[in-house]
């Protein structure tokens, strides 16, 4: 369904105290998403991941690589056609609460592209009313309650509910879910995990999810990859429970043992890391990128960088000069948060 080859993307930017800043938000992503499989990306704040799921979208440039979408590599497309392709990608954001209009109530909010989508088509089957109430339905929320009311009177997990809804008023075949629980109420959150999980189940839709979180991308990616994102680059990459059981890259060592272990106080025990230190993402380096916050970095890892690469006896890909599998203390799963 989606295939990224060697996606690059650069910002630079100018402050008047600051300088040239210049951050490589994305160093060469490859990946492919089948047709109703599930990708996720992991990785801490600035790795990357929106920049990502704004460009599987369209709303956001690349300057490397290649972006085919159902078999058609989009830069031999014309522009103005390019949003047909951009349009079964459809990503929910991180925050509910800015993502729905305030002066539009939610049968607008859901009408106005029902009703687009329905003189694309052609489809006259059934009123905009009765597709809306269909839709929440899916979505898990009561239709007669919701139809009428302003985005400012439902909670944050309804309003996210609303938010998959909209998305799903053009039929999309892909979804990418960028930190889409992070701002709800933990109570809520893995009501909306096990929707994003059942839509790929019941509807066959093709699901990224992005997070900075082990436990939900465990929970939504079962079955699926998992991709470890450190400064823009994927370090280590394979199915969800190999990566997540048997990690081999440090970095995502350090990941999983940041995860809270909550029963019990639980003492960190010799398989733990140390806790990351602050990143400094202006710091290149011929060397391996996370040489510098790593316990086990040495001559080699300064002077050269480590790629994707498979050694034998681990099955996921790693970009490390030292893969040692470690078991990790207990990774929670959503639902016990
Ligand atoms: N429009 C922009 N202009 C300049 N720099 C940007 C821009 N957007 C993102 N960046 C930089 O690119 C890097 C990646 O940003 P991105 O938002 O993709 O990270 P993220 O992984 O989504 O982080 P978070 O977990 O905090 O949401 C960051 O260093 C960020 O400062
Ligand atoms: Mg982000």
């Amino acid at each position: 369904m989606i295939e990224a080859r060697n996606i690059t993307r650069t910002y630079r930017t100018r402050g008047a105290f600051t300088g040239e800043r210049v951050v490589q938000a994305l160093r060469g992503v490859d990946f492919t998403l089948p047709k109703g499989g599930a990708v996720s990306f992991i990785g801490e704040s600035g790795c990357g991941k929106t920049t990502l799921g704004k460009i599987l979208t369209g709303l956001e440039t690349f300057d490397g690589g290649e972006l085919v979408i159902d078999g058609v590599e989009l830069s031999k497309v014309p522009e103005r056609r390019r949003a047909q392709y951009f349009r079964r990608i459809q990503m929910i954001h991180q925050d509910p609460y800015s993502a729905l209009n305030p002066t539009r109530t939610i049968d607008q909010i859901l009408g106005d592209p029902l009703r687009m989508r329905a003189k694309e088509t052609g489809d006259r089957t059934g009123s905009v009313l009765d597709r809306a109430a269909e839709l929440l339905e899916l979505v898990g929320l009561e239709p007669d309650g919701v139809l009428p009311k302003y985005p400012h009177q439902l909670s944050g997990g309804q309003r996210q509910r609303v938010v998959i809804a909209r998305a799903l008023t053009v039929d999309p075949e892909v979804l990418i879910a960028d930190e889409a629980v992070s701002m709800i109420d933990v109570s809520m959150r893995l009501g909306i995990l096990g929707l994003l999980r059942d839509l790929r189940t019941r509807l066959g839709i093709s699901l990224l999810f992005i997070t900075h979180d082990v436990a939900t991308a465990r929970y939504v990616g079962d079955g699926g990859e998992l991709h470890v994102i450190y400064r823009g680059e994927v370090i280590e990459r394979g199915a969800t429970d190999t990566v997540i059981q048997s990690p081999v890259h440090p970095y995502t060592q350090c990941l999983l043992s940041a995860v809270p272990v909550m029963r019990g106080l639980e003492e960190p025990g010799p398989d733990r890391l140390v806790p990351l230190g602050a990143l400094d993402e202006r710091t290149e380096t011929p060397g391996c990128l996370f040489a510098p916050r790593c316990p086990f970095a040495d001559e080699r890892c300064t002077g050269a960088h480590p790629v994707l690469d498979r050694t034998s006896g681990v099955e996921q890909e790693h970009a490390c000069f030292h893969p040692v599998p470690r078991r990790v203390v207990a990774v929670e799963t959503a639902g016990q948060h």
